[in-house]
């Protein structure tokens, strides 16, 4: 059979989903994500803390990668990365992005916007020292996403960064970043089996409060 048709075949959105009243929602879009966000956790959704970090790079192209979720705070949606990595790069020069959630089970997607910010040297360095220590290895080594020529250059420095812990396990690298996406505008997306998909945006206002309002499926 052709992709074209394999595709056509797949169901998507198929349900039964649980309704979503937009119109009983709270005023701040926090602690419905965290309500959306438990729900996904508590109904066993593999890796409910994935989501899809959007950026731009220097000439405008978005770029996009799936990374894990550390915490929801008052500084916004965070997430850890070297700095020395494209989309830390990217940040550096263009300081805003895009999350978005989709949890398949449930029918649910949301999407976040708005300014990153990088945390103070005391949360990177507690996020970097909390870390297994392979993936210490790797964030030292910061070369993620560099052109890789041969496993034995992988191997011979993941090593030599293993030694490097194991002789003084307070080290921490200077690259590590934990990084905070404070979003002006998040969507709330649920499926709907008939297609009368449910949707509720966030704006921020200038003085700080939300306003929301439904969008049409
Ligand atoms: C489920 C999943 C979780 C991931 N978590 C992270 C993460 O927390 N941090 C990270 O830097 N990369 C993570 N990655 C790898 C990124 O998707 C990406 O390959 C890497 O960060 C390089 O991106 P860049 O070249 O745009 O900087 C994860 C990938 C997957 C599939």
């Amino acid at each position: 059979m052709a992709l074209k048709e394999r595709l056509r075949g797949l169901k998507s959105l198929a349900g039964p989903f649980a309704p979503f009243d937009a119109t009983a929602t709270p005023d701040d879009p926090r602690g419905l994500f965290e309500t959306w966000l438990c729900d996904a956790i508590d109904g066993g959704i593999p890796e409910a803390h994935a989501m899809t970090l959007s950026t731009v790079d220097e000439q405008g192209y978005p770029d996009a990668r799936v990374l894990i979720l550390k915490n929801v705070d008052a500084d916004g949606w965070h997430f850890a990365s070297t700095k020395l990595s494209p989309k830390g790069r990217q940040i550096a020069a263009q300081p805003r992005a895009a999350l978005t959630f989709y949890w398949q089970p449930l029918g649910r997607q949301v999407r976040l916007r708005g300014p990153v910010i990088e945390m103070s040297r005391e949360i990177c360095e507690a996020d970097f020292l909390a870390r297994p220590i392979g993936s210490r290895a790797g964030a030292l080594l910061a070369r993620q996403s560099d052109v890789l020529v041969s496993d034995a250059a992988l191997d011979a420095g993941l090593a030599e960064q293993r030694r490097r812990i194991e002789a003084d396990p307070s080290t921490v690298s200077p690259t590590w970043a934990v990084y905070a996406v404070k979003p002006n505008e998040v969507e709330f997306w649920q499926a709907d089996e008939e297609r009368r998909h449910a949707r509720l945006r966030y704006r921020q206002e200038n003085h700080g409060g939300w306003t929301s309002e439904r969008l049409w499926p």
